[in-house]
């Protein structure tokens, strides 16, 4: 098993890169069935889902008429139960209309997604669903932000790689990687 050495953390390898392709196949294989007379807008939340997200479309069915956006977003637990969203990559494309996945690297409390949901459906979607490569249930404080196709659950822990970062880093490791020490995200 690989590990690797962050920060004063000790990582070891979770999900090696055949059980992430494995993850990636049955989501997509789900995605190609649902969406097989539609035309879905992924809408790809930066930046850790970009590499989950290059795998994910391009594991849909060739016939799979789709297009791709980006969305940067940074949400913030004020005092108001909202919450609040700032776009640092705001939606380039119309969602009026279209049906949007939401895709995701992994979803904890919910709250981007909580928000990006209201937001797409404000902006007039048809229908919004949320794919995430990982899932932490135990975490999960909005329901509505319960995605309709995970990759993979995980309970309370910090993970890295495969898009997801540690303070910026790590995202371009090849498998998820655990934290086998106190986890930095607590
Ligand atoms: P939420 O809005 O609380 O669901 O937070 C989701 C975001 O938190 C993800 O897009 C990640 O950026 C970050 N995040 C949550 N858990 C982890 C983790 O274990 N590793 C890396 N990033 C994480
Ligand atoms: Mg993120």
């Amino acid at each position: 098993m690989r590990s690797i050495d962050e920060q004063g953390y000790h990582f070891e390898e979770w999900l090696t890169p055949q059980d992430i392709a494995k993850d990636v196949e049955q989501v997509a294989k789900r995605i190609s069935a649902d969406y097989k007379t539609k035309e879905p807008l992924f809408v790809i939340v930066l930046n850790g889902a970009f590499v989950f997200a290059a795998d994910l479309i391009r594991s849909l069915d060739a016939d799979i008429r789709c297009e791709e956006t980006f969305i940067r977003v940074s949400s913030y637990y004020g005092m108001a139960s909202t919450g609040r969203l700032e776009f640092i990559v705001p939606l380039q494309q119309v969602v009026e209309n279209r049906d949007v996945i939401i895709v995701e690297d992994i979803i904890d409390s919910g709250l981007t997604i909580h928000q990006l949901k209201a937001h797409m459906r404000g902006l007039g979607a048809a229908s919004v669903r949320v794919a995430t490569m990982l899932f932490k249930p135990n975490k999960l404080e909005y329901d509505d932000a319960k995605p309709d196709y995970v990759g993979h659950e995980i309970s309370d822990e910090f993970v890295i790689g495969y898009g997801l970062d540690f303070d910026g880093f790590m995202r371009n490791l090849d498998a998820i990687y655990k934290v086998k020490e106190n986890s930095p995200s607590e």
